[in-house]
């Protein structure tokens, strides 16, 4: 999608489509849309007023635009109420705006910033809502229905030459921010058969000389000749051998802070030897959307030279029930020297996740974030509206916090008491990796984590209920991968001080 802002007044831009985002309150002509209003003999104003139109949030209405206007539609776009505007009502908005101009078989926009803070924010959630609410997952339907063209150009209308600059850099990286979380999308959707640990390090190792990073991969010698054992454990049931990848963004200035993202990697979990039910199983190929998160945010990373030193560390493996397959009782030793018995074959993420952040909390970084679709009993607790955090470092979760709030990706915290350790002891490992069942299944994820990074700053982000469409929206298809949290590490680590 081309994205170009000028200073011409929007009745004159040469556009297929002119969409006049309106905030609820709105009746008088605003100035950005006063020449259209005019244009159209006052029907928008008088729509306003008569209430026939009423801009609430993602609401649209069509009309057809008579010369001398170049475009040849105008689109009411609603933005709901102004003091309820954020950065992700306006993407929505913009999100139900382009999937009504395709509707009209129109392929430009133009478009203005409303006025609200923050406006750069704003500007760059106008170009997120138009490329995600295209976002589409067709490269297997071979039948393709009747399909829509593409919204291929993007016009943003500025006041004046300096507010043009302004919305200019914001664009580009609404642009950059939309592209990771589609490709992070792309990667989620990809099914089990085509996304294995070898070709997720594949597509990794693409981006990172697409975009500049350097990446490296383990192969299963590798990761037995490093001693992660939990990794090799889980994978060791599968055809498909496991992999860890490591992205790294170095910036070349060296007084710049270090943060390791960790991101769940499970290709396919169908549970292991604790098998899970079949209902609902084909949907756990995406259980390495904590992995897509980390490599789209990386690509982000790369193209917004973000001045952070970044490493994302992958572990990548597939959860099968084979001859080979770990079982229930199996004692295995981690990379950190602990031990770990595994009381249930499906608590596989905290498995390789453990190995992973040992190895992150060995570099000495000054924070560490996971990401991961690591229980169900997140999904109990929190629906698909929040990710559930947990952490040992306040600080460093209330920065994510406020990134969350920003973003639209929301976080809520859940507590990490002393009491809770008790549940993932073991009477003959030092750790159980599944705990008890149907008691604090979430806490108990983190719990069993928390002692492989040490005293590192660490927060565990536990995204199975936002991972994956639970609804349609207009930037986020039902069943279908979200990208979730990739502008929430974005926003964070631009940022990040130590
Ligand atoms: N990948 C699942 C968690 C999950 C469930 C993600 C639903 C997204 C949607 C994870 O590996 C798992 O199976 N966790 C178990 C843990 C239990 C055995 C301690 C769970 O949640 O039941
Ligand atoms: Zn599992
Ligand atoms: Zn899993």
């Amino acid at each position: 999608m081309r994205i170009e802002v000028n200073t011409e007044p929007l009745h004159r831009q040469q556009s297929e489509a002119i969409v006049v985002p309106l905030f609820e309150e709105e009746q008088r002509a605003g100035r950005p849309w006063q020449g259209v209003d005019r244009a159209l003999s006052g029907i928008i104003s008088a729509i306003l007023k008569s209430g026939e139109f009423k801009p609430t949030a993602n609401a649209t209405s069509v009309l057809h635009a008579p010369k001398p206007l170049p475009a040849e539609r105008v689109v009411l776009l609603g933005l709901g109420k102004k003091d309820k505007v954020t950065p992700r009502t306006v993407c929505e908005a913009f999100g139900a705006a382009v999937k009504e101009v395709r509707k009209l078989k129109r392929k430009s926009i133009a478009t203005f910033v409303p006025e609200a803070s923050p406006a750069g924010d704003l500007a760059s959630a106008i170009v997120e809502g138009t490329r995600l609410g295209q976002y589409e997952f067709v490269r297997y339907q071979t039948e393709k229905k009747d399909e829509l063209p593409s919204v291929e150009h993007l016009i943003i209308a500025a006041g004046d030459v300096r507010q043009a600059r302004r919305i200019e850099s914001a664009a580009r990286t609404g642009q950059i921010k939309a592209e990771s979380v589609a490709f992070a999308r792309d990667l989620q959707n990809l099914p089990g058969n085509e996304l294995t640990p070898v070709h997720l390090a594949d597509a990794a190792d693409a981006l990172a000389s697409e975009v500049g990073l350097s990446c490296e991969v383990w192969d299963e010698n590798d990761i037995a000749r490093w001693g992660m054992h939990t990794i090799l454990a889980v994978g060791q049931g599968s055809k498909n051998p496991p992999r860890i990848i490591i992205l790294r963004h170095e910036p070349r200035r060296a007084d710049v802070p270090t943060v390791m993202l960790v991101g769940k990697g499970i290709t396919f979990d169908s549970g292991g030897i604790s098998i899970k039910p079949g209902q609902g199983m084909e949907e756990m190929k995406m259980d390495m959307s904590g992995a897509a998160t980390v490599i789209g945010a990386m690509k982000g990373i790369a193209q917004m030279k973000l001045p952070v030193r970044v490493w994302g560390i992958i572990p990548a493996a597939e959860n099968m029930p084979g001859g080979n397959a770990l079982k229930p009782g199996d004692i295995i030793k981690t990379y950190s020297g602990k031990t770990v018995e595994v009381t249930n074959t499906d608590a596989e993420g905290r498995l390789v996740l453990c190995d992973a952040l040992a190895y992150a909390a060995e570099q000495k970084p000054d924070a560490i974030l996971d990401l991961a679709t690591l229980t169900g009993a997140c999904i109990i607790a929190l629906g698909h509206v929040a990710a559930g955090m947990m952490g040992n470092n306040d600080t460093l979760m209330d920065q994510i916090r406020v990134a969350a709030d920003r973003t639209g990706d929301r976080v809520w915290p859940l507590p990490m008491w002393e009491e809770y350790n008790e549940l993932v002891k073991s009477h003959v490992a030092d750790l159980n990796n599944a705990g008890p069942s149907r008691i604090a299944g979430t806490i108990c994820g983190a719990k069993f984590l928390e002692p492989f990074v040490g005293d590192i700053p660490w927060a565990h982000l536990d995204i199975a209920g936002t991972a994956w469409g639970a609804t349609d929206t207009p930037t986020t298809p039902k069943n279908l991968g979200a990208g979730w949290g990739v502008r929430l590490l974005l926003q964070f680590l631009k940022e990040y001080k130590k």
